[in-house]
């Protein structure tokens, strides 16, 4: 299996006294076991505060785990690497840089020649349909446009997973749904696996292979759920989906 969570444990020590030496262990993952296949496209579903973007760093190498383990491509993930990709909810691009510097940034870091990294991130600004704005600064795009940017550069160093941890919250309905039909066709023309944490049962439908709901307190996983209309994607074809109401429905009674 491409990606394998086994008995992943995390806690954190909480200072309820202010350094009066009063601490309360929480458990925020407990026993936490998933396998995903290169290129499968996964959602985690569940209520604020079980432990979502917790995995997901845990997943990205930003965090470690108290218990058990994460390998990804058969390496034991220990740190950040290369090939894990994280996509920000804030975007989080650099403001004084234009967009095709922003894009290039990670590849600047590894030290490689500005020929080189402004072709790659030529190529995806394309490929996130940005191209004529490569000379733009980041407050003179739409937060769509920011994203798609904050995507762009999560892709520079050719990664084989794609972490997002819920990339289009901050957007309006109308954008939202512009992004999620891209963000398909770009999964598509990558094959990158992607785990991506979302609120929106709509969402996790729309694009998910499998979709992982959570239960809280401590964070674990209650059920998997694979929607029957994986075949027929475009995110139209989802909601006209003859099951897709049952399905909805069925989450939500877990959540
Ligand atoms: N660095 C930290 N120190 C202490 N507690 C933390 C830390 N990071 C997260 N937590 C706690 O861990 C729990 C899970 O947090 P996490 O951010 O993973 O939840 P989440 O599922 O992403 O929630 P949301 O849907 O609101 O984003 C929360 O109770 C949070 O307060
Ligand atoms: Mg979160």
């Amino acid at each position: 299996m491409f990606i394998e969570i086994k008995k992943l444990t995390k806690k954190f020590q909480i200072d309820r006294k202010h350094g009066k030496g009063e601490e309360e262990v929480l458990t925020v993952l407990q026993d936490v076991d998933l396998q995903i296949q290169q290129g499968e496209f996964i959602s985690l579903l569940g209520s604020s505060g079980c432990g979502k973007t917790t995995l997901l760093r845990i997943v990205s190498g930003l965090l470690a785990g108290d218990g058990g383990t994460v390998t990804v491509g058969g390496r034991l993930v220990t740190k950040p690497r290369q090939d894990l990709s994280m996509v920000f909810q804030n975007f989080g691009l650099l403001p004084w840089r234009s967009v095709l510097d922003n894009v290039a940034f990670p590849l600047e870091i590894d030290g490689q020649s500005k020929e080189k990294r402004y072709e790659v991130a030529r190529k995806l600004l394309t490929l996130v349909g940005l191209a004529s704005f490569e000379r733009h600064y980041p407050h003179e795009l739409s937060g769509g446009m920011q994203q798609r940017v904050g995507i762009a550069r999560a892709l520079t160093r050719n990664p084989s997973v794609l972490l997002m941890d819920e990339p289009f919250a901050a957007l309006d309905a109308q954008t939202r749904e512009v992004l999620q039909e891209d963000l398909l066709r770009i999964w598509n023309e990558t094959r990158c696996t992607v785990m991506f944490v979302t609120h929106s049962i709509d969402e996790a439908l729309m694009l998910s292979d499998r979709i992982v709901v959570f239960k809280s307190a401590p964070g674990r996983i209650h059920s998997i759920v694979e929607p029957p209309f994986r075949a027929s994607r475009t995110t139209t074809d989802v909601r006209l989906h003859p099951e897709f109401g049952v399905t909805r429905a069925a989450l939500r009674a877990m959540i």
